[in-house]
């Protein structure tokens, strides 16, 4: 005889952390589109620090480094908030590639500047995503996850702010 096993959502219910379920979902479904928005700028900015070119190269190749490296970091805080949330964490290209509101790096590498303008467009639409799901975390009391938001705008406007500073003449 098969041992009776719980439903999958069993685990979620016996989470009592202060945050209704209904709370705990839309806050992990927002932060799996910050997670997917965050995978794909780093391997955005990986690949332009690989396929950069030009008079600007070794500032750009070297800056590139320094975000993706930053951009990395960030992912796995992110996808822990959402386990302890009681829900699953996305990690698979496919899923990524649905979940994302940017797009994928270019095939053919663009010019210098043409990265950086990419870039800036990156940043500033994974800020956008943060900051979607705010209220959400604030009316839920959900201090870990709007302190996390707040950190990950810190560094999406002020990375934005320096890449578009390159384009000005
Ligand atoms: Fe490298």
């Amino acid at each position: 005889m098969a041992k009776k096993t719980s439903k999958s959502t069993a685990a979620h219910s016996s989470i009592n952390i202060g945050i209704s379920d209904k709370d705990r979902a839309a806050t992990a479904e927002g932060l799996s589109k910050l997670l997917a928005d965050t995978y794909t700028l780093y391997l955005t900015t990986h690949n332009f620090h690989w396929n950069v070119t030009g008079p600007m190269f070794n500032t750009l190749h070297q800056m590139f480094m320094v975000q993706y490296t930053e951009l990395w970091n960030a992912v796995d805080p992110i996808a822990e908030r959402i386990r302890s949330l009681g829900h699953v964490a996305p990690g698979s290209y496919a899923q990524f590639a649905k979940l994302s509101s940017l797009k994928d790096a270019p095939a053919t590498p663009p010019k210098a500047l043409e990265m950086v303008r990419i870039l800036v467009e990156g940043h500033e639409g994974v800020a956008r995503t943060a900051r979607a799901l705010f209220p959400i975390a604030d009316q839920a009391s959900d201090e870990p996850t709007a302190d996390l938001l707040t950190q990950r705008l810190t560094v999406h406007e002020q990375t934005a702010w320096m890449l578009r500073s390159l384009l000005e003449e």
